[in-house]
């Protein structure tokens, strides 16, 4: 697969976009590109590389001449055409949860687990978001230390629940400070103007989401843990791009600061941002629109022996989404 001939599923959508501009400040060698969304975007143009290419509506046939379809269209979408698109030849990379807790799909960060691509099927699943930024952390600390135990609060950008939810709060931003009622929430459960909700994605019968339960079980498949413990609590913040992670760890043997520092600062896709005396700790701000992740307040933790307690950071559409379905199709 030297230059593929490459489809995008959901590429009007706000991963699609940034799956081109990824594409483009990596020089991911595409032979051909289809882009492809609802009936909705059909006629549509959008920009590659300084040329209009045309917006089709998806269909069963869609898939034949291509090897590698990028699928950010939902689960339904995914679930009714991806067996499609491989029966035509194509490896999918599905950034929806349809496929990710299957056996036989490999769910794949691939600076934590390249080595799970060799067995795929044709469709390789990409992890939702904060868990591709929290595996990140965690996968150097498992290597120091062996890992326990995880608790996490995460703070999520609203462009996690796509371009409308965007759009839904820059315009109940405004009204709010235009002295306005800010209008009904359709794309997110509550408005996000000056506010923030523990509530992504649908609430499960034990109190759980279902964000928080992708946490649980995608990091234990990724760090192949299966008994790993991870309590998350998942919060919707008005920020437009970058989740960011509150994160204490227990520790299966004892590790410094200095050594968990050390270890963060040797991860690929990480950086170490960590001078809080010089107000040095990663942000939404200072990580939007970058390939790393970045990780600070890296301190001793007060409730286990040994543990850990630190704040992480990254783009969600970028590695929490497009950059590492690309960085899939590059290490296939
Ligand atoms: P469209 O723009 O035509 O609705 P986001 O995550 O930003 O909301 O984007 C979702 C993406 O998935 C969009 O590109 C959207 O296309 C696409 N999409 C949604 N539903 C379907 C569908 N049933 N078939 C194909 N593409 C879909």
């Amino acid at each position: 697969m030297k230059q593929p001939r490459v489809a995008i599923v959901g590429a009007t959508g706000a991963v699609g976009q940034e799956l081109l501009r990824v594409f483009e400040e990596r020089d991911f060698d595409v032979s051909s590109l289809k882009l492809l969304a609802s009936a909705r975007s059909a006629g549509r143009t959008l920009r590659f590389r300084g040329e209009g290419h045309q917006v089709e509506a998806v269909a069963a046939d869609a898939f034949r001449g291509v090897d590698v379809a990028f699928f950010s269209a939902g689960g339904d979408t995914a679930a009714a055409l991806a067996p499609l698109a491989v029966d035509a030849g194509c490896v999918v990379i599905d950034n929806s949860s349809a496929f990710r807790m299957q056996a036989d799909v490999p769910l794949v960060v691939p600076e934590v687990n390249a080595d799970a691509l060799r067995s795929h099927q044709g469709i390789v699943a990409n992890p939702n978001c904060s868990t591709i930024i929290l595996v990140l952390a965690l996968q150097p600390l498992e290597s120091a230390a062996g890992l326990e135990a995880v608790v996490v609060s995460t703070y999520q950008a609203a462009s996690g629940a796509g371009q409308r939810a965007m759009d839904e709060m820059f315009h109940a931003t405004r009204a709010v400070l235009d002295g306005l009622e800010p209008p009904a929430p359709s794309a997110l459960a509550q408005t996000l103007a000056f506010n923030v909700f523990p509530h992504v994605d649908e609430f499960m019968a034990d109190g759980y989401t279902r964000e928080e339960d992708k946490l649980l079980h995608e990091v234990r498949k990724i760090l192949g843990k299966p008994a790993l413990a991870v309590d998350a609590t998942c919060v919707r913040v008005p920020v437009a791009r970058c989740h960011s992670e509150s994160v204490s760890v227990r520790l299966s043997r004892p590790l410094s600061v200095e050594d968990a520092r050390a270890a963060f600062a040797a991860a690929p896709g990480l950086v170490l941002d960590d001078e809080p005396a010089s107000v040095g700790y990663p942000t939404p701000l200072t990580y939007a629109h970058r390939d790393a992740c970045g990780v600070g307040r890296v301190r001793a933790g007060r409730v286990w022996e040994p543990g850990l307690s630190f704040w992480v950071v990254g783009d969600q559409l970028r590695k929490g989404a497009a950059l590492n379905a690309v960085q899939i199709a590059e290490t296939l």
